[in-house]
């Protein structure tokens, strides 16, 4: 690592959320002494643990699409975390899926590089690949088949912030797998998480489709690494460039997940079903060229040692069924009730100062 590496100035917005809370910590660890939040605090009522250093990061509350030149100017870095985070939330409302990460990410990096940002990473997603249209295996060139309004703002955003690319603007696109994994600002609307709260509060997993589609995953822990590994890159090595960020030994079937995780849970019954999915999503990636560009990175953990850990923190914590249903902890509830309290306006503008976590 550069020596004056931690020394950055860096922005992490979304710092409230899933990856972000452990972001912030993972880079503390690291050594990086000045590190900043920003979140709109969507989903901060929802804690479902805390661990020292975890939340307590200094946060500015303030929507991306507010964010000024001048508020960027302290900044050398820019992680760029906060948006709508998955598909389903995509499909609630489209035009604010649009207008929060597509414009409000681009708008973001404009400023961003008007302010004198020079490093910028984006958290893009695996779901750009979309379906798995003969090719066995994704690579970062090969065609990208958005399916939601999500998975195409990705790739718009890619598009869009690549073209601001020069000798003082360096921005990398990270293209997660679908990350699990315990973090203090829990989702447990992702698979691994969501199939683990299951086979703990209920003991069954039910599957009504079949878990053929194919999702390579990774834990949380991993996409803190590669976000700290590209940050220390050369320049050179990351300008404009798109990884893959994840193991290619971590392709699974949901049903591989779902049978793995059964496994991990003493006594959890699972049941696979032979109906389609609801979701067409599936494609298998290669994420070769992150270990071959970015040696520092690697892969710690796998699905079955991330379900492993879980396990641990829900008996640690003991977990109820009505926390691990607690809205805070699955976005589309939670973002509904922020609606139904106005607590966010029809924009998703934040009306109100959020709740304290609990
Ligand atoms: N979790 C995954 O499996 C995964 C996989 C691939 C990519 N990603 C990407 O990583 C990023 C973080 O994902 P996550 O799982 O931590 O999501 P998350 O929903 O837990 O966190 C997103 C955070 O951003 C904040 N936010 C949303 N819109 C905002 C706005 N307009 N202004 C300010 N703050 C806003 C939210 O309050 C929240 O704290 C997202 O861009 C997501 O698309 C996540």
């Amino acid at each position: 690592m550069c020596p004056a590496t931690t020394d950055l100035k860096i922005l992490v917005t979304g710092s409230q959320g899933y990856i972000g809370a452990p972001l912030v910590r993972f880079l503390k660890d690291r050594g990086y002494k000045n590190i900043t939040g920003l979140d709109a605090g969507y989903y901060v009522d929802g804690l479902l643990y805390d661990v020292p250093g975890a939340t307590d990061v200094s946060y500015i509350q303030k929507d991306i699409r507010s964010l000024t030149v001048g508020d960027l100017e302290a900044f050398d870095a820019v992680i760029h975390l906060a948006e709508l985070s998955n598909d389903p939330l995509g499909m609630h409302n489209e035009a604010n899926t649009y207008a929060i990460n597509h414009e409000g990410s681009v708008q973001l990096a404009e400023r961003s590089k008007e302010a004198g940002v020079q490093r910028f990473i984006y958290t893009s997603s695996c779901s750009a690949y979309g379906i798995q249209n003969g090719e066995s295996i994704k690579t970062e060139t090969s065609p990208l088949i958005p399916q939601t309004a999500y998975a195409k703002c990705k790739v718009l955003v890619e598009r869009d912030v690549s073209a601001l690319a020069d000798d003082s603007f360096v921005p990398t696109f990270l293209r997660n797998a679908t990350a699990y994994g315990p973090s203090p600002r829990m989702r447990f609307d992702i698979v691994l998480n969501n199939l683990a709260g299951l086979a703990w509060t209920t003991g069954v997993i039910r599957m009504t489709s079949d878990g053929t589609p194919w999702r390579p995953l990774v834990h949380v822990e991993d996409i803190c690494r590669a976000i700290a590994c590209t940050l220390e890159a050369p320049a050179d090595a990351v300008r404009g460039q798109v990884f893959n960020v994840g193991d290619s030994d971590e392709n699974y079937q949901i049903r591989e997940i779902a049978s793995i995780v059964a496994d991990v849970f003493p006594g959890c019954t699972l049941s696979i079903g032979d109906g389609g999915e609801d979701d067409n999503r599936s494609y298998r990636v290669s994420f070769s060229k992150i270990h071959e560009t970015l040696p520092a990175f690697r892969c710690k953990h796998t699905v079955e040692d991330g379900a492993v850990q879980l396990r641990d923190v829900f008996e640690t914590i003991d977990l109820s069924r009505e926390r691990f249903e607690f809205r805070a902890f699955t976005r589309l509830k939670q973002l509904q009730h922020l609606i139904d309290t106005h607590q966010i306006d029809d924009a998703y503008f934040r009306q109100t100062v959020p709740e304290a976590g609990r």
